[in-house]
């Protein structure tokens, strides 16, 4: 197994969840320390108990987090650092689903009045906001030594853009929007910011079994480790500012070959290039 993460701290949010355990098990596997944050406390449990062994003696903390909060996004990015001995790779993949609205919201869509602007407010909360207080808390260090890593994880634009999927489409574009801006504001520094969606529905407890999806047909949740761990390494670092569609990863090409098959820019490009701006073009 390549050791290529060894001497690298990491955190990843969600880390109790479908995708996040995955990204915990390969990032410890290729040798990073791993922060592991979640609200879920037993979650995290679960997972010290399962990882802890294979990881060897301090390589694992967990920490009871809720990224919904600026000061506990503060004080675990502190404390990672403390227990760690640094930070080099911020995986912002914790978010809450749809199911917290309605679990059968996929067989009979959500409409605006079932949605309390109380769960508005905690999905903007968590699945924007967290991964912005992640980041603020991280930044000036990964800056300050001049390497650094940040993968957050969005969803398919089509998710995004459809009706009756609210509270938890519009978030994720403006988490894929924060993603394009913050590439350009670190590009030269040595932290990258890049995307990472499964490209469809995952087979993870965000998709309850009530939206009646085959499970077998769904991308599995181990799909998102390859490109992130790829990201993390010293060849993914040549790229910011792009998305990987982790089930389009061809896992029987060297890694620089797959990650080309599935990339493409943030966000929508196409979109910023006919603006009416003074002088025709606005800065970049
Ligand atoms: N499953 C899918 O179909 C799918 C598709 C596209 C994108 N995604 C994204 O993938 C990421 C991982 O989701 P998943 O599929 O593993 O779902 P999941 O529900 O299994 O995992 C999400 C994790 O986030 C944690 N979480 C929720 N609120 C939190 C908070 N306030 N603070 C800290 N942790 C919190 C949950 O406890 C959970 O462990 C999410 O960003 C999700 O939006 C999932």
């Amino acid at each position: 197994m390549s050791m290529e993460l060894e001497g690298r701290v990491a955190i990843v949010t969600g880390a109790a969840g479908g995708i996040g355990r995955e990204l915990v098990q390969g990032l410890l596997g290729a040798g990073a320390k791993v922060a592991a944050l979640d609200i879920d406390e037993t979650g995290l449990a679960a997972l010290a108990a399962r990882l802890e062994e294979e990881a060897g003696a301090g390589r694992l903390f967990t920490r009871r987090t809720d990224i919904g909060s600026y000061g506990e996004c503060e004080a675990a990015v502190g404390e990672a650092r403390e227990k760690l001995g640094g930070l080099h790779l911020l995986v912002n993949n914790g978010a809450v689903g749809m199911g917290v609205i309605r679990m059968d919201h996929m067989t009979d869509l959500v409409e605006i009045h079932e949605i309390a602007p109380d769960a508005w407010d905690r999905f903007v909360a968590v699945n924007l906001s967290g991964a912005w207080y992640m980041t603020r808390a991280a930044i000036e260090g990964l800056l300050g030594q001049g390497w650094g890593r940040i993968v957050n994880v969005t969803t398919s634009f089509f998710t995004m853009l459809r009706g009756r999927f609210h509270p938890y489409g519009p978030p994720k574009a403006g988490l894929e929007a924060m993603s394009a801006g913050h590439a350009k504001e670190f590009e030269g520094r040595g932290v990258t910011v890049n995307v990472v969606v499964p490209g469809g529905p995952a087979d993870t407890p965000m998709v309850p079994a009530e939206s009646g999806i085959d499970r077998a047909s769904m991308v599995p949740p181990s799909a998102m480790a390859p490109p992130v761990l790829w990201l993390c390494s010293e060849a993914g670092g040549a790229w910011t500012g792009h998305r990987y569609v982790a089930g389009r990863w061809d896992a029987s090409l060297v890694p620089a070959a797959a990650a080309e098959g599935c990339r493409a820019p943030i966000g929508w490009p196409d979109l910023a290039r006919n603006p009416v701006w003074p002088g025709g073009k606005p800065p970049e």
